[in-house]
Protein backbone atom coordinates (compact mmCIF):
# COMPACT_ATOMS: atom_id res chain seq x y z
CA UNK A 1 0.00 0.00 0.00
CA UNK A 2 1.39 3.43 -0.74
CA UNK A 3 2.41 5.75 2.01
CA UNK A 4 1.32 8.54 3.19
CA UNK A 5 3.18 11.84 2.54
CA UNK A 6 3.51 13.62 5.83
CA UNK A 7 4.96 17.01 6.17
CA UNK A 8 6.18 18.24 9.29
CA UNK A 9 6.52 21.39 10.13
CA UNK A 10 9.10 21.54 13.59
CA UNK A 11 11.17 23.77 16.05
CA UNK A 12 13.34 20.96 17.38
CA UNK A 13 13.67 20.72 20.25
CA UNK A 14 14.14 17.86 22.74
CA UNK A 15 10.72 16.39 22.75
CA UNK A 16 10.27 17.44 18.24
CA UNK A 17 13.16 14.88 17.99
CA UNK A 18 11.47 12.26 19.25
CA UNK A 19 8.24 12.80 17.50
CA UNK A 20 10.08 13.05 14.01
CA UNK A 21 11.98 9.86 14.87
CA UNK A 22 7.97 8.23 15.22
CA UNK A 23 7.46 9.69 11.57
CA UNK A 24 10.91 8.28 10.54
CA UNK A 25 9.86 4.93 11.65
CA UNK A 26 6.51 4.83 10.54
CA UNK A 27 6.27 1.75 7.56
CA UNK A 28 2.78 3.55 6.81
CA UNK A 29 4.40 7.21 6.25
CA UNK A 30 6.94 9.17 4.04
CA UNK A 31 8.21 12.49 5.25
CA UNK A 32 8.88 14.84 2.71
CA UNK A 33 10.34 17.38 4.29
CA UNK A 34 10.51 19.40 7.31
CA UNK A 35 9.72 23.00 7.30
CA UNK A 36 11.89 24.36 10.46
CA UNK A 37 10.94 27.65 12.42
CA UNK A 38 11.91 29.47 15.23
CA UNK A 39 10.65 28.67 18.39
CA UNK A 40 12.28 26.30 21.16
CA UNK A 41 15.42 27.98 20.37
CA UNK A 42 16.19 30.28 17.45
CA UNK A 43 16.55 29.34 13.82
CA UNK A 44 19.50 28.62 13.23
CA UNK A 45 19.91 25.89 15.91
CA UNK A 46 16.79 24.17 15.02
CA UNK A 47 17.63 23.67 11.78
CA UNK A 48 21.05 22.46 12.36
CA UNK A 49 19.11 20.16 14.85
CA UNK A 50 16.63 18.90 12.34
CA UNK A 51 19.58 18.14 9.86
CA UNK A 52 21.52 16.42 12.33
CA UNK A 53 18.79 14.49 14.01
CA UNK A 54 17.79 13.33 10.24
CA UNK A 55 21.76 12.12 9.90
CA UNK A 56 21.14 10.09 13.21
CA UNK A 57 18.08 8.36 11.74
CA UNK A 58 19.56 8.01 8.41
CA UNK A 59 17.15 9.33 6.74
CA UNK A 60 17.64 11.76 3.74
CA UNK A 61 14.65 14.15 4.11
CA UNK A 62 14.85 18.02 2.93
CA UNK A 63 14.89 20.47 5.76
CA UNK A 64 13.48 24.02 4.38
CA UNK A 65 14.69 26.79 6.89
CA UNK A 66 11.44 28.91 7.79
CA UNK A 67 10.92 32.51 9.66
CA UNK A 68 13.57 33.03 12.34
CA UNK A 69 10.61 35.43 14.09
CA UNK A 70 7.07 35.75 14.84
CA UNK A 71 4.78 37.37 12.72
CA UNK A 72 4.01 40.45 14.73
CA UNK A 73 5.63 40.39 18.21
CA UNK A 74 9.25 39.14 19.48
CA UNK A 75 8.93 36.31 21.42
CA UNK A 76 10.81 34.25 24.36
CA UNK A 77 12.27 30.84 23.40
CA UNK A 78 12.18 27.68 25.64
CA UNK A 79 16.53 27.27 25.90
CA UNK A 80 16.13 26.76 29.52
CA UNK A 81 13.73 23.37 28.91
CA UNK A 82 15.82 22.57 25.87
CA UNK A 83 19.36 23.28 26.50
CA UNK A 84 20.77 26.65 24.50
CA UNK A 85 21.05 24.65 21.35
CA UNK A 86 17.49 23.14 21.62
CA UNK A 87 19.04 19.69 22.01
CA UNK A 88 20.95 19.65 25.40
CA UNK A 89 23.88 21.21 24.72
CA UNK A 90 25.73 18.27 24.19
CA UNK A 91 28.20 19.84 21.62
CA UNK A 92 27.41 17.16 18.73
CA UNK A 93 29.53 17.16 15.47
CA UNK A 94 27.85 19.73 13.14
CA UNK A 95 25.87 18.14 10.46
CA UNK A 96 27.68 17.19 7.04
CA UNK A 97 23.99 18.18 5.34
CA UNK A 98 22.85 21.55 3.90
CA UNK A 99 19.39 22.66 4.35
CA UNK A 100 17.32 23.70 1.24
CA UNK A 101 17.71 27.19 -0.58
CA UNK A 102 13.71 27.14 -0.62
CA UNK A 103 11.65 28.97 2.64
CA UNK A 104 9.65 26.91 4.59
CA UNK A 105 6.57 28.42 3.36
CA UNK A 106 7.43 28.18 -0.21
CA UNK A 107 8.07 24.80 0.39
CA UNK A 108 4.56 23.88 1.77
CA UNK A 109 2.99 25.28 -0.88
CA UNK A 110 5.02 23.49 -3.04
CA UNK A 111 4.74 20.00 -1.64
CA UNK A 112 1.14 20.70 -0.91
CA UNK A 113 0.54 20.67 -5.10
CA UNK A 114 3.25 17.66 -4.97
CA UNK A 115 1.15 15.67 -2.66
CA UNK A 116 -2.64 16.20 -2.61
CA UNK A 117 -4.31 14.98 0.05
CA UNK A 118 -0.87 15.65 2.28
CA UNK A 119 -0.63 15.41 6.05
CA UNK A 120 0.54 18.27 7.61
CA UNK A 121 1.44 18.06 11.42
CA UNK A 122 2.70 21.57 13.01
CA UNK A 123 4.56 20.64 15.93
CA UNK A 124 5.73 24.62 16.94
CA UNK A 125 4.75 27.80 16.55
CA UNK A 126 2.69 27.93 13.36
CA UNK A 127 4.60 31.27 12.01
CA UNK A 128 5.61 29.36 8.97
CA UNK A 129 2.11 27.76 8.17
CA UNK A 130 0.47 31.51 8.24
CA UNK A 131 3.11 32.66 6.04
CA UNK A 132 2.14 29.88 3.30
CA UNK A 133 -1.69 30.62 4.28
CA UNK A 134 -1.16 34.70 2.97
CA UNK A 135 1.15 33.19 -0.15
CA UNK A 136 -1.68 30.67 -1.06
CA UNK A 137 -5.16 31.19 0.35
CA UNK A 138 -6.10 27.72 -1.49
CA UNK A 139 -3.13 25.58 0.63
CA UNK A 140 -6.32 24.00 3.14
CA UNK A 141 -8.13 22.22 0.18
CA UNK A 142 -4.91 20.26 -0.52
CA UNK A 143 -3.89 19.40 2.83
CA UNK A 144 -6.20 15.65 3.47
CA UNK A 145 -5.41 16.57 7.81
CA UNK A 146 -3.71 19.02 9.84
CA UNK A 147 -2.76 17.92 13.47
CA UNK A 148 -1.29 21.18 15.48
CA UNK A 149 0.28 20.54 18.70
CA UNK A 150 -0.84 23.89 20.37
CA UNK A 151 -2.71 25.53 22.65
CA UNK A 152 -4.53 25.01 26.44
CA UNK A 153 -8.22 23.83 25.81
CA UNK A 154 -8.95 25.15 29.86
CA UNK A 155 -6.54 28.03 30.35
CA UNK A 156 -4.36 25.56 31.95
CA UNK A 157 -1.12 26.88 30.49
CA UNK A 158 2.53 25.66 30.31
CA UNK A 159 4.68 29.60 29.07
CA UNK A 160 1.89 31.48 31.08
CA UNK A 161 -0.68 31.01 33.36
CA UNK A 162 -3.39 30.17 30.41
CA UNK A 163 -1.49 29.90 27.43
CA UNK A 164 0.65 27.08 25.79
CA UNK A 165 4.40 27.58 24.22
CA UNK A 166 3.84 27.00 20.26
CA UNK A 167 0.46 29.09 20.52
CA UNK A 168 1.80 31.77 22.64
CA UNK A 169 5.23 32.34 20.83
CA UNK A 170 2.87 33.33 17.73
CA UNK A 171 -0.95 34.22 18.75
CA UNK A 172 -1.37 35.95 15.66
CA UNK A 173 -0.16 32.89 13.34
CA UNK A 174 -2.04 30.55 15.42
CA UNK A 175 -5.24 32.72 14.50
CA UNK A 176 -4.43 32.63 10.66
CA UNK A 177 -3.85 29.09 10.72
CA UNK A 178 -7.11 28.22 13.05
CA UNK A 179 -9.62 30.40 10.68
CA UNK A 180 -8.02 29.13 7.66
CA UNK A 181 -8.47 26.04 7.91
CA UNK A 182 -12.25 24.57 7.99
CA UNK A 183 -11.11 21.69 10.31
CA UNK A 184 -8.22 20.66 12.05
CA UNK A 185 -6.77 18.36 14.88
CA UNK A 186 -5.52 19.84 18.18
CA UNK A 187 -3.33 17.98 20.88
CA UNK A 188 -3.20 20.30 23.39
CA UNK A 189 -0.75 20.84 26.31
CA UNK A 190 -3.81 19.22 28.67
CA UNK A 191 -4.21 16.13 26.82
CA UNK A 192 -0.21 15.94 26.68
CA UNK A 193 -0.23 15.91 30.98
CA UNK A 194 -2.67 13.26 30.73
CA UNK A 195 -0.42 10.98 29.02
CA UNK A 196 2.66 11.15 31.17
CA UNK A 197 5.18 8.16 30.53
CA UNK A 198 7.40 6.91 33.66
CA UNK A 199 10.78 7.96 33.67
CA UNK A 200 11.66 4.61 34.43
CA UNK A 201 10.28 3.45 31.47
CA UNK A 202 12.24 6.34 29.14
CA UNK A 203 15.59 5.80 30.76
CA UNK A 204 15.18 1.94 30.01
CA UNK A 205 14.20 2.76 26.32
CA UNK A 206 17.18 4.81 25.87
CA UNK A 207 19.02 1.52 26.69
CA UNK A 208 18.17 0.36 23.35
CA UNK A 209 21.19 -0.72 20.94
CA UNK A 210 21.53 2.23 18.05
CA UNK A 211 22.59 5.41 17.18
CA UNK A 212 19.00 6.87 17.78
CA UNK A 213 18.69 5.74 21.17
CA UNK A 214 21.64 6.72 22.45
CA UNK A 215 21.71 10.31 21.09
CA UNK A 216 18.09 10.78 21.99
CA UNK A 217 19.47 9.70 25.44
CA UNK A 218 21.87 12.57 25.51
CA UNK A 219 19.86 15.29 24.01
CA UNK A 220 17.33 14.85 26.08
CA UNK A 221 19.41 14.27 29.26
CA UNK A 222 18.84 18.08 30.79
CA UNK A 223 14.87 18.01 29.74
CA UNK A 224 14.71 14.80 31.66
CA UNK A 225 16.07 16.19 34.03
CA UNK A 226 14.45 19.78 34.40
CA UNK A 227 11.15 17.48 33.91
CA UNK A 228 12.36 15.67 36.44
CA UNK A 229 12.73 18.34 39.06
CA UNK A 230 9.44 20.45 37.77
CA UNK A 231 7.10 17.92 36.91
CA UNK A 232 7.92 14.50 39.28
CA UNK A 233 8.48 10.79 38.45
CA UNK A 234 6.81 11.04 34.42
CA UNK A 235 7.98 13.13 31.24
CA UNK A 236 5.44 14.57 29.27
CA UNK A 237 6.55 14.56 25.44
CA UNK A 238 4.02 16.95 23.70
CA UNK A 239 5.09 16.39 20.15
CA UNK A 240 4.93 12.76 20.31
CA UNK A 241 1.39 12.68 21.58
CA UNK A 242 0.24 14.62 18.88
CA UNK A 243 2.78 12.45 16.36
CA UNK A 244 1.69 9.55 17.77
CA UNK A 245 -2.97 10.72 17.14
CA UNK A 246 -1.27 12.09 13.62
CA UNK A 247 0.21 8.99 12.47
CA UNK A 248 -2.08 6.28 14.60
CA UNK A 249 -5.12 8.48 14.70
CA UNK A 250 -7.15 5.02 15.17
CA UNK A 251 -5.73 5.27 18.96
CA UNK A 252 -7.02 8.05 19.66
CA UNK A 253 -10.22 7.08 22.54
CA UNK A 254 -12.24 10.27 22.19
CA UNK A 255 -12.00 13.63 20.05
CA UNK A 256 -14.44 16.84 20.51
CA UNK A 257 -15.37 19.39 17.80
CA UNK A 258 -15.59 23.20 19.49
CA UNK A 259 -14.82 26.68 18.31
CA UNK A 260 -11.90 27.47 19.11
CA UNK A 261 -10.39 31.18 19.04
CA UNK A 262 -6.84 32.55 19.86
CA UNK A 263 -6.76 35.55 22.18
CA UNK A 264 -3.92 37.94 20.52
CA UNK A 265 -4.61 40.92 22.97
CA UNK A 266 -4.84 41.47 26.52
CA UNK A 267 -2.73 41.75 29.36
CA UNK A 268 -3.25 38.33 31.38
CA UNK A 269 -4.12 36.06 28.54
CA UNK A 270 -2.22 36.93 25.23
CA UNK A 271 -1.70 33.35 23.29
CA UNK A 272 -4.84 31.53 24.97
CA UNK A 273 -7.14 29.06 23.53
CA UNK A 274 -10.56 30.18 24.05
CA UNK A 275 -12.67 27.29 23.30
CA UNK A 276 -16.75 27.69 22.68
CA UNK A 277 -16.84 24.57 25.08
CA UNK A 278 -20.88 25.44 25.37
CA UNK A 279 -21.77 27.02 21.15
CA UNK A 280 -22.47 30.42 22.89
CA UNK A 281 -20.57 32.02 19.93
CA UNK A 282 -22.57 30.28 16.82
CA UNK A 283 -18.95 29.92 15.11
CA UNK A 284 -17.89 27.01 13.32
CA UNK A 285 -16.39 24.44 15.37
CA UNK A 286 -13.56 23.87 13.67
CA UNK A 287 -11.04 22.23 16.23
CA UNK A 288 -11.11 18.52 17.01
CA UNK A 289 -9.75 18.40 19.93
CA UNK A 290 -8.00 15.07 21.42
CA UNK A 291 -9.39 13.68 25.13
CA UNK A 292 -7.29 10.63 25.23
CA UNK A 293 -4.88 8.08 23.75
CA UNK A 294 -4.16 4.49 24.23
CA UNK A 295 -1.54 4.19 26.56
CA UNK A 296 -0.43 0.80 24.87
CA UNK A 297 -0.41 2.14 21.67
CA UNK A 298 1.33 5.08 22.54
CA UNK A 299 4.08 3.71 24.74
CA UNK A 300 4.62 1.55 21.49
CA UNK A 301 5.39 3.88 19.31
CA UNK A 302 7.91 5.96 21.17
CA UNK A 303 9.99 2.93 22.40
CA UNK A 304 9.76 1.89 18.65
CA UNK A 305 10.96 5.07 17.45
CA UNK A 306 14.27 4.45 19.58
CA UNK A 307 14.79 1.10 18.36
CA UNK A 308 13.34 -0.96 20.83
CA UNK A 309 12.49 -4.38 19.53
CA UNK A 310 8.47 -4.37 19.45
CA UNK A 311 6.61 -6.52 22.02
CA UNK A 312 9.89 -6.19 24.63
CA UNK A 313 8.40 -3.33 26.19
CA UNK A 314 5.46 -4.51 29.31
CA UNK A 315 2.19 -2.24 28.52
CA UNK A 316 1.68 0.45 30.97
O1 LIG B 1 4.11 23.40 24.68
C1 LIG B 1 4.88 22.35 24.17
C2 LIG B 1 5.33 22.67 22.79
O2 LIG B 1 6.19 23.81 22.79
C3 LIG B 1 6.16 21.55 22.16
O3 LIG B 1 5.96 21.54 20.78
C4 LIG B 1 7.56 21.95 22.48
O4 LIG B 1 8.52 21.40 21.56
C5 LIG B 1 7.48 23.43 22.31
O5 LIG B 1 7.60 23.72 20.92
CA1 LIG C 1 7.89 21.66 19.32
Amino acid sequence: MARLPVLIDTDPGVDDAWALLMAFASPDHEVVGLTVTAGNVGLAHTVRNALRLCEVAGVDVPVFPGCADPLVFPAEDAAYVHGRDGFGDTGYLPPARKPEAEHAALAMVRLSHAHPGLLLVCLGPLTNLALALRLDPTLPARIGRLVVMGGAVTGQGNTSVSAEFNIAFDPEAAHVVFEAFPAYDLVDWEAVLRHGIPHADVERWLEAPGPKAAFYKAISRRTREWSEDRRGTHWHSADGLAMAAALAPDGATGWVRHALAVETGGRLARGATVVDWGGRSGRPARARILLGYDPGRFRALLAGALGVPTGSDPPA
